[in-house]
């Protein structure tokens, strides 16, 4: 049976999004690009990139007769262990080099597990990035836990490791980092402070399946790690997640706490079942993503290359910058982002720019904003169980704390992004969006008029 694609639409561009803000300042009057004086498609010229980027999520007619399997068998639960999940688990801790890995129901009730199993409880305090998926912020508030948002390093766009010791107190049990777009956090430093304060460390690799930093991948370089296979993600399966890891005992627990608290290995809790709920994947989800392997290896090398193209690229045109990875570290770019800055464009505001790229056919998004500002965070310290659970002088000074994330403040207000499966087209389409870029930025300044 030949393998085909189904979707090849054209992915549109969200074009919200706030007014952007100058990083750096003017740093030199505004270049002019002779080649790319065609003028701008939202001015009338033609769009530099016609015809469609690659859809997402792909499936082929291969994969079929295994999902057609697990319906004929019955046996769809993984209640009973075995089976394809059981494969899976093995296959994915294979690929990213963990002794172990334990699958869930999602990357949120993944990363519920990890912090369950690392001690987080009801009024503990966790160190988070705070620029990322709101899940990030949500599991910690589901245990009754204060997020602590460390700041985020405007060049890297993950957690700032030298915001983090401020901002540890004695109710403080765990790290979360997040490798976000499939940006490694420098973990080295993250990691010798958790040990130093005795503290766990739990990565959000959600958005970072392959992901590499100084030799390992990301989601074994913590205590443990959180995986997402929702739709969007490199490899999806609808919903699903996973938590991988290098300690039996630890992965022991997981086990037992996604699986209604059974007892699992050496974990035997308070009898048979300890403390426990149901995060279990079921065998269609184990069944898609077995077959999705070797694809994630082979796109991931792809974005990869293509992600170094457009980072080699944009260092050429003003006003772009690229994202600064950690030394000897690879990203699988969930999104590939960059800053912008408008001083450089002839004050062309982010959302212009934005505007301006969809016209010419390159679907730019904007990413995160200051979510901590948006009402959730003040509706769980506003309840009852928060309030029991913290002083009012310390919800008051940690909702005041949120001013001091400049550099979180920074990255939301000037990231432009390329959803991933831009970069799974070809190099041609790549200077495709490098070209569009350097025809903005010739003609900003009418652009703005
Ligand atoms: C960084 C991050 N953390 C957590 C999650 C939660 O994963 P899920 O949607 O599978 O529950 C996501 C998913 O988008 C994510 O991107």
């Amino acid at each position: 049976m030949q393998d085909h694609l189904t979707r090849r639409g054209f992915v549109r561009a969200a074009a919200a999004g706030s007014a952007a803000l100058t990083w750096l300042g003017a740093r030199r009057a505004p270049t002019v690009f002779a080649a790319e004086a065609g003028k701008p498609a939202l001015l009338g010229g033609t769009p530099v990139h016609q015809g469609g980027w690659p859809g997402w999520p792909e499936w082929r007619e291969s994969w079929e007769p295994k999902i057609v399997d697990v319906l004929r068998s019955g046996r769809w639960s993984s209640s009973s262990g075995g089976g394809h999940v059981a494969e899976f688990e093995a296959a994915y801790a294979k690929l990213h080099g963990a002794k172990r890995c334990v699958t869930t129901a999602s990357g949120t009730t993944a990363l519920l597990t990890a912090l369950h199993v690392m001690g987080v409880d009801a009024g503990d305090e966790v160190i988070v990035s705070p620029y990322t998926f709101i899940a990030t912020y949500n599991v910690c508030l589901m245990h009754k836990a204060l997020p602590v948002f460390a700041d985020t390093d405007p060049a890297t766009f993950t957690m700032d490791p030298a915001s983090i010791e401020s901002r540890i107190t004695d109710r403080t049990r765990a790290v979360l980092p997040v490798h976000i777009y499939g940006i490694p956090c420098d973990m080295d430093p993250i990691n010798a402070i958790a040990k130093k304060r005795g503290l766990a460390v739990v990565e959000d690799a959600c958005q970072a399946w392959l992901g590499e930093y100084k030799g390992s991948k990301c989601g074994t370089l913590g205590d443990l790690g959180c995986f997402s296979f929702q739709n969007s993600k490199h490899i999806p399966s609808g919903e699903g997640g996973a938590v991988t890891g290098n300690s039996d005992e630890l992965l022991d627990r997981c086990q037992a706490y996604h699986n209604c608290g059974r007892s699992s290995g050496t974990f035997k809790g308070s009898g048979s079942f300890s403390r426990g709920t149901n995060y279990r994947m079921t065998h269609y989800q184990a069944a898609l993503l077995l077959q999705q392997i070797d694809k994630l290896v082979t796109e991931t090398e792809r974005r990869r290359e293509n992600g170094d193209y457009l980072t080699a690229g944009l260092k050429e045109i003003p006003g772009v910058e690229p994202v600064r990875l950690p030394e000897n570290s690879r990203a699988v770019w969930h999104l590939y982002a960059f800053r912008y800055n408008p001083s450089e464009f002839n004050g062309l505001t982010r959302d212009q720019f934005r505007k301006a790229l969809n016209a010419e056919g390159i679907p730019a998004r904007g990413g995160y904003h200051e979510q901590y500002n948006d009402g959730l965070i003040d509706e769980a310290i506003n309840s009852r169980g928060f309030q029991r659970l913290f002083s009012a002088e310390r919800l008051k000074a940690y909702r005041d704390s949120f001013q001091e994330l400049k550099g979180n403040r920074q990255v939301c207000e000037t990231m432009v992004g390329l959803f991933n499966t831009v970069l799974l087209a070809d190099r041609s389409d790549m200077d495709h969006i490098l070209e569009a870029i350097r025809k903005i930025h010739a003609h900003s300044a009418a652009l703005v008029a």
